[in-house]
């Protein structure tokens, strides 16, 4: 029995964050609302507590989970070495986006590394989140709140949908203001380097560091996140993507369309509120408009939605249309393609 709270995300209610707390401290699963995308949050320093996360999401064993903080004692706690690049990060982006991997201390539980050296933190700047995790007084180890390998979850929907039987509550203060996850930062040494785009830019975080590296995992070499290895985000039909010219994009849809039609198969459209009208006349079984080309933010926000709203209309053929990459565009064009697989096509 899972019971759906909803939650004032602004002025959230001292009952609501006690209840969950309660909940937390007693080694129990809590979805809670953050910045980025809905968590699943369980106590960090209990490994049982943790054991659920894995099992409630059907994820796999070897990938690691962020630990939440709502202040520096409580990461200190976990960390067992900050670069002069992890301080600086903490001063200009905590609490915010930013996932800092840093050297842990023996207080943090195997379960939650995944055997690995380093620990993965952040403070996000949801009031909710914040607020629950003071409250709890406790480190709070948190994947997104989705299924394993489904889009992350953006509103309290779209966790209801994939947690409903398997959690006790649900903190639903509804959409999350930003869409995409964390950028995950490695900074325990040497030239800092992203190991997964997100909310905080490379672009961004270059103006603090200085040189940012960008892990690219190849044929041979595992990304040094491991979950980025997992296909994500991928939707239950084919997905196509397409890349450049938007005259090009809307030609090339239309026909892929009608080719869909042909074939009986039900298509969606993901795209940019520009290219839109165009595509209208087409007759997709679904316009899902991103945002506009100029507002990136619009996109990101909307991205897990139109994803998600595809499976949920049975859509078999879904055509995207790319968005300029730099910015916050780098980590939607890295959510994209994790959903396409391999189909990307370049005009
Ligand atoms: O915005 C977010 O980051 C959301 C919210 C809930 O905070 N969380 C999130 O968690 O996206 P998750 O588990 O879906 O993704 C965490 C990513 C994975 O790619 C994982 O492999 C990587 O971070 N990661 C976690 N701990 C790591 C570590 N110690 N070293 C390297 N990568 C790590
Ligand atoms: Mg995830």
């Amino acid at each position: 029995q899972t019971k759906r709270s909803y939650i004032d995300g602004r002025h959230p209610e001292a009952e609501l964050l006690k209840e969950a707390a309660e909940l937390l401290r007693a080694g129990e699963l809590v979805a809670f609302p953050t910045e980025t995308v809905y968590g699943l949050g369980a106590n960090a320093l209990d490994a049982s507590a943790c054991v659920k996360i894995f099992e409630a999401k059907g994820r796999p064993q070897d990938n690691p989970l962020i630990v939440h903080v709502c202040n520096r004692a409580m990461a200190d706690n976990l960390v067992a070495n900050w670069t002069p690049e992890a301080e600086l990060c903490v001063q200009h982006f905590w609490p915010g986006p930013l996932t800092l991997v840093m050297p842990k201390t023996s207080k943090v539980p195997e379960v939650v590394t995944a055997g690995l050296d380093n620990v993965a933190i952040r403070m996000p700047s949801h009031p909710v989140a914040l607020r629950l995790i003071e409250e709890t007084g406790l480190p709070i180890a948190a994947p997104s709140a989705n299924l394993s390998g489904k889009p992350s979850p953006t509103s309290g929907s779209h966790v209801w949908r994939d947690m409903k039987g398997k959690i006790p509550l649900i903190l639903d203060a509804g959409a999350c203001l930003v869409g995409v996850e964390s950028t995950v930062l490695d900074v325990s040494g040497g030239i800092p380097t992203i190991l997964r785009p997100g909310g905080i830019s490379r672009e961004q975080l270059e103006a603090v560091l200085g040189e940012v590296r960008v892990d690219t995992p190849s044929e041979t070499q595992a990304p040094k996140a491991p979950g980025m290895k997992y296909r994500h985000y991928a939707p239950r039909g084919e997905m196509i993507l397409m890349i450049g010219s938007s005259e090009r994009i809307i030609q090339r849809m239309g026909h892929e369309i009608q080719k869909g039609h042909a074939r009986l198969k039900k298509v969606g459209v993901l795209c940019s509120l520009e290219s839109a009208p165009f595509l209208h006349n087409q007759l997709p079984e679904l316009l899902f408009v991103l945002g506009s080309k100029n507002r990136p933010e619009e996109v990101a926000s909307n991205l897990f939605e139109g994803l998600r709203l595809c499976d949920e209309r049975g859509i078999d053929l879904i055509l995207a249309e790319g968005v300029e990459e730099g910015g916050l565009g780098t980590a939607i064009m890295n959510r994209l393609q994790k959903a396409a697989g391999k189909r990307v096509l370049y005009m």
